[in-house]
Order: structure tokens, then sequence, then C-alpha cells
């Protein structure tokens, strides 16, 4: 199949690019960086000619709140548009778990992000996942406070990217659900275990306090806001697999 990555030069594209063409697919790498870009619209028509899938793992560049929000807003109405007009027969979008709850503009648009293509009339499948392992260390670090980690009293369950890519690599080839399918890692731990972890992958001691002020960038959350339900899939590789290629 004819397979268009939106995308392809992040962390995820950039994973999922070689993967679909080992699998035998005909890959489009497609980002401003080839000349693409979904924001303005400009080269869309040309990356999604002949293609039966769109996987869209865009990024804003800016997680500002009106800046995330117009882009996610802006890409998807492109995004949906020009993939109806070249009978794209799948349209992969990559979310996170909790949006539909979740304030703040970086998650409202994605939310919105998630109903443009659900209402564009292309088939579709939104795969929700949960924080990569690979934000663990932003995460961590964005909660100490006068050298302590003051964690919100919530749950966490990161997955590696490389297993998100793989569950995107796999739909790609597969017909739409139109629907959503949650994927998250083999665990799920409290925000003090987690950060624990990261902590001593990195050979650092804090004190870790819950606080029920606490944030996730910003953004309130309960208890499980930022875990998956029970139809979920779940990725192999722990978090403390993934730390272990970085301790010190
Ligand atoms: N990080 C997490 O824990 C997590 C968890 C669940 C879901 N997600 C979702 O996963 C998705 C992918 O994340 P990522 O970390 O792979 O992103 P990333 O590394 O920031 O990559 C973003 C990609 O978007 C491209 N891009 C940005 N603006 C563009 C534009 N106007 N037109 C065309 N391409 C553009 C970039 O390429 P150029 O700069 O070359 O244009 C790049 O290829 C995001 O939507 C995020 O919400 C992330």
């Amino acid at each position: 199949m004819k397979v268009t990555v939106v995308g392809a030069t992040g962390q995820i594209g950039t994973q999922l690019v070689p993967l679909l063409t080992r699998t035998g697919h005909r890959v489009v790498a497609a980002s401003r960086a080839s000349g693409v870009d979904a924001a303005i619209g400009t080269g869309l028509g040309e990356a999604l000619r002949d293609a039966d899938v769109l996987v869209d793992v865009l990024n804003a560049p800016s997680t500002e709140d009106d800046a995330a929000l117009s882009f996610f807003t802006g890409t998807s109405a492109n995004l949906s548009g020009a993939a109806r007009a070249a009978g794209v027969q799948h349209y992969v979008l990559l979310s996170i778990v909790g949006v539909g709850e979740l304030p703040g503009g970086y998650m409202r648009g994605k939310l919105v992000q998630e109903q443009t293509v659900a209402a564009s009339g292309v088939p579709y499948t939104v795969v929700r996942a949960t924080q990569f392992h690979q934000l663990t260390d932003a995460i961590a670090g964005s909660l100490i406070v006068d050298g302590e980690v003051r964690v919100p009293d919530a749950m966490i369950e990161p997955i590696a990217s490389a297993d998100v890519v793989s569950v995107l690599a796999r739909l790609a080839g597969e017909p739409a659900a139109d629907g959503v399918l949650e994927v998250g890692g083999p665990e799920r731990m409290s925000f003090a275990d987690m950060a624990a972890a990261v902590l001593a992958s990195r050979g650092e001691e804090l004190p870790i306090v819950v606080d029920p002020d606490a944030t996730y960038f910003g953004i309130p959350i309960r208890r499980d806001s930022l875990v998956t339900g029970p139809d979920a899939e779940h990725g192999a590789t722990s978090l403390r697999e993934h730390l272990a290629q970085f301790a010190t």
C-alpha cells in the first residue's frame, strides 16, 4: 500500500517511516523539511496523491495554549480535506490518552484534531497513547521545586515510543476502525514511583512529596486522567528497561 506519513521527521515519524518501508509499503515521508506544510496546506495534494493511508504524527512547534490549539485545528482541517480529495481509505491519527477531559490549549487542540478527523468522512482510527518513556525525564524535571520533587497524587502509564510505532505500523495495514484505540505501557505507577525511577537512573536523590496542587505541565489531573481503560493495548517495554539505557 502507499502510506503517507505526515510528521515524518519527528520522534515517532523517524521510527515509523523505516518500519513501514521494511513491512513492504510504499512510504511518502512528509514534513516541512520535504516541502509539505500542513498548517498552510502546501504540498498536501502531491504528498497524498494515490495514497491508501495517511498517518498523522504531526506535533505543534509550540506548546503554548493558543498556538497549539490553532495548529491542531488548522492542520487537521487541511489534512482531512486533502485526504478526502485524494480518496485516502484510512486516516490514522496519533493522539493522547485523556484528551477528552484535560484542559489547556494543547489538549483541547488534540481533541479538536480527533473530532475533525472523525467528522471528515475519511475512514479513520484514532490511537490515543499514554506518555512516552522519553518524556518522563522532562516530567520529573518539571516537578522539582526548591530541591523537592512535588508530584501530583496521580497515576501514569508510560510507554516506549517504539511500542507506539509498532501499533501505528500495524494499523496502517488494517481497515479503519472508525473509532479510538488506547495504547499504554506495560505497567501503571504513581507519579512518585515514576519520579523515583527517573532520579535513580540519573544517580540523583531528592525528597519526593505528594502535593495535591501539583500539575502535569500546568494541567490539573485526576488520579486516573493519564491511564488507559480496560480495552487498551499495552506495549512490552517497561520504564525501568528504558531508563537502564541511560543509568549513570
Ligand atoms: N510525547 C508523548 O509522550 C506523547 C504521548 C502521546 C501522544 N503524543 C503525540 O504524538 C505526536 C507526535 O509526537 P512527536 O514527539 O513524534 O513529535 P515531534 O518529534 O515534535 O515531531 C513533529 C513532526 O511534525 C512536523 N511538523 C511540525 N509542523 C509541521 C507543519 N506545519 N507541516 C508539516 N509538518 C510539520 C515536524 O517536522 P518539520 O519540523 O520538518 O516540519 C516533525 O516531523 C504528537 O501529536 C503528540 O501529541 C505524544
